[in-house]
């Protein structure tokens, strides 16, 4: 299964839940694996923690494969390679694989052409027989790397891939009318896939919302505000969830919600059960909102249509 991962807004916590859902599929059993797409900024080495790799790799990372040479881009085991002791050592041994490719450092948005295109087929086709999941993280807004796989994902080639597309945003008016903007406005992923010859109706249904950094109003977290603000937040809530439902993201459209959670506020990274159970530092709903967004993204039933 190919998932493309986007938003129109930078920040919205794209890459983050990205990797915890890989992180929390490959715990349930399937094997893993996270694509940093996002070319202008290939930081995901941070969130997995690798040695080395938080700006990207040194060379023959997705840049050089894709943009350059066509080689076999560099690999990196998660399991074995990350600098968390916990994650290294506590692989259990029902899990599957869990590996990151990298992009490059200092490497930056290359156009759609198509000698990148093929060899994106090339890799994408490869990766979808050596993979469960696929986990491709796009840069944000209409960006080359959105281009590229639209048009990859065309290719016979490809032609038998389940192909998957998660929307992620905050829980804003902006973000929601900017997630609605990047689906189904003009220039959009309906339209230029439309345009490239996809179905339009199949690249909906396989399409769907991920909310992220939600406050939930009747949560723990927000009692210590002052009761004008609890109200203000429920009030804001329900017009939010308005405006959601107009601008066709609603909860119908919708994967899942992350709640805000404490540790990500202040850290990129993977949360293990262990920062719940032993540390106490993140919030159990924030784990079980990761492993639930992974078993409804490999779970077909719950992607029939609209
Ligand atoms: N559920 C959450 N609770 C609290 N903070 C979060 C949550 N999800 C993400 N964040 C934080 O929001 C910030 C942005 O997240 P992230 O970098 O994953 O977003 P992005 O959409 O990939 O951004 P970019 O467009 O820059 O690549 C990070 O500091 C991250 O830790
Ligand atoms: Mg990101």
């Amino acid at each position: 299964m190919l998932v493309f991962a986007t938003s129109d807004k930078g920040g919205t916590g794209r890459s983050v839940t990205s990797a915890n859902i890989a992180y929390r599929a490959a715990l349930q059993g399937a094997d893993a694996c996270y694509l940093d797409f996002d070319f202008g900024s290939p930081t995901a080495g941070a969130i997995f923690q690798i040695h080395g790799l938080a700006r990207g790799a040194q060379a023959g990372g997705l840049h050089s494969c894709l943009h350059e040479t066509g080689a076999t881009p560099l690999e990196v085991d998660v399991w074995n390679d990350s600098d968390r002791e916990e994650i290294r050592e506590a692989r259990p041994r029902s899990a599957g694989e869990l590996v990151l490719f990298p992009g490059d450092e200092g490497g930056g948005e290359f156009a759609a052409t198509p000698a990148a295109i093929e060899r994106c087929v090339r890799l994408l086709a490869r990766l979808d027989e050596e993979f469960d999941l696929c986990l491709v993280d796009l840069s944000a807004g209409r960006s080359f790397a959105t281009d590229i796989v639209l048009e990859a994902t065309r290719a016979p080639e490809l032609g038998s891939a389940i192909v998957r597309w998660l929307v992620f945003h905050r829980w804003t008016r902006q973000h929601i009318i900017a997630a609605n903007g990047l689906v189904y406005g003009v220039g959009g992923i309906l339209d230029n896939g439309v345009a490239l010859g996809h179905e339009a109706k199949k690249l909906q249904n396989g399409l769907r919302f991920v909310r992220t950094a939600y406050v939930d109003p009747d949560s723990p977290s927000v009692r210590g505000l002052q009761p004008p603000q609890i109200a203000w937040l429920h009030n804001t809530d329900r017009q939010l969830a308005d405006l959601a439902s107009k601008q066709r993201l609603g909860q119908t459209a919708r994967l899942g919600t992350v709640p805000l959670d404490p540790v990500l506020q202040w850290r990129e990274q993977l949360i293990l059960d262990e920062d719940v159970a032993n540390r106490k530092v993140a919030n159990l709903e924030t784990t079980q909102a990761f492993a639930s967004l992974a078993k409804k993204l490999l779970d077909t039933a719950s992607w029939e249509g609209l």
